[in-house]
C-alpha cells in the first residue's frame, strides 16, 4: 500500500542527503518498525507517508497515487486517510478528551450523529471511558498518549504512522501504547512504528527496518533491534 521507489532528499541549504535512493514496499495490514539511531532519517522518511516531506528525487506512492505529486488541495483528503501520533501528543489544552477526538470528525466533516456514535467507541477502546471529560493537564503521558492514539484512529485510517510515539512514557505506559498498537493492526490498520525502544522492537518481533545514515541496512521478517 506504501511504495519507495528510488527515494533521497536533500533538505535545503544542505549538501548531505538524509535518505538515499530508498526501495522499500509496505503491504496492506503490515506491522513495521523502523529502527535507527537518532538522525537516521527515520522520521523524513515517516513524513512523506502524510505529506508534510516530499522526496528530492523518487517516488512515493499510496496504492497508485504518488503522494509527492499530490496538488495542496488534495493533501486534506489524502492526510485523512493516514493516522499519526508523536512524541509530544499534540493534545488541544482547552478541550478535554471527548472534545480533542470528536474535533478530529469535526474537521474531517463528519455528521453530529457519527461523532456522537464513533468518539465514545474509539475512547472505550483506547480504554480512557470514565476519563472522557479531563483535560490533559489532568492526565498521566500515557493517557495523554492514549487519546492521541483514539483521535488518530477515529476517521478510521488505512494506515497508522506512529513516530517514537513511546519515546516520553515509563515502561508500562510504553507497553499500554504498544498492545494498543498491536490490537489496531489485528482489527486491520496497517501500522508504521519508529522507535529506539530496543526491548518494544524486540518483544513484539514483527518486520524491522533498521536505518543508518539516510539508508536500510537490514530489513527483517521477523526482526530484532540490531543498531
Ligand atoms: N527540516 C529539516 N531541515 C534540515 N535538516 C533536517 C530537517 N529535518 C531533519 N533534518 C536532518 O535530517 C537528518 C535525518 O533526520 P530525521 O529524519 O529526523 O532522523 P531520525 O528521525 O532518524 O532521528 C538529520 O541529520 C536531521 O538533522
Ligand atoms: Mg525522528
Amino acid at each position: 500500500m506504501i511504495k519507495y521507489h528510488k527515494v533521497s532528499k536533500v533538505y535545503s541549504r544542505q549538501d548531505k542527503a538524509v535518505l538515499k535512493d530508498i526501495n522499500l514496499e509496505i503491504q496492506e495490514r503490515e506491522f513495521v518498525t523502523l529502527v535507527g539511531y537518532s538522525g537516521a532519517g527515520k522520521s523524513t522518511l515517516l513524513k512523506m507517508i502524510y505529506a508534510e516531506e516530499r522526496p528530492t528525487s523518487g517516488d512515493v506512492y499510496f496504492y497508485k497515487t504518488k503522494i509527492n505529486k499530490l496538488s495542496r488541495r488534495k493533501l486534506p483528503k489524502h492526510r485523512q486517510q493516514i493516522g499519526t501520533v508523536f512524541q509530544d501528543y499534540k493534545l488541544l489544552p482547552q478541550k478535554n478528551v471527548w472534545q480533542n477526538v470528536a474535533f478530529a470528525m469535526e474537521v474531517a466533516g463528519k455528521s453530529e450523529e457519527e461523532i456522537a456514535e464513533d468518539v465514545p467507541q474509539i475512547i472505550d477502546i483506547v480504554g480512557l471511558k470514565n476519563k472522557s471529560h479531563k483535560y490533559p493537564e489532568e492526565l498521566s503521558g500515557g493517557e495523554q498518549q492514549k487519546v492521541a492514539l483514539a483521535r488518530a484512529l477515529v476517521n478510521r485510517p488505512k494506515i497508522l504512522v506512529a513516530d517514537e510515539p513511546t519515546g516520553n512514557l515509563d515502561p508500562i505506559s510504553t507497553w499500554e501504547i504498544m498492545q494498543l498498537l498491536l490490537k489496531i493492526n489485528e482489527y486491520g490498520t496497517t501500522v508504521v512504528l519508529a522507535t529506539h525502544d530496543k526491548d518494544v522492537v524486540n518483544r513484539i518481533a514483527r518486520r524491522v527496518i533498521s536505518m543508518d545514515k539516510g539508508k536500510i541496512i537490514k530489513d527483517d521478517a521477523h526482526g530484532r533491534y540490531c543498531i
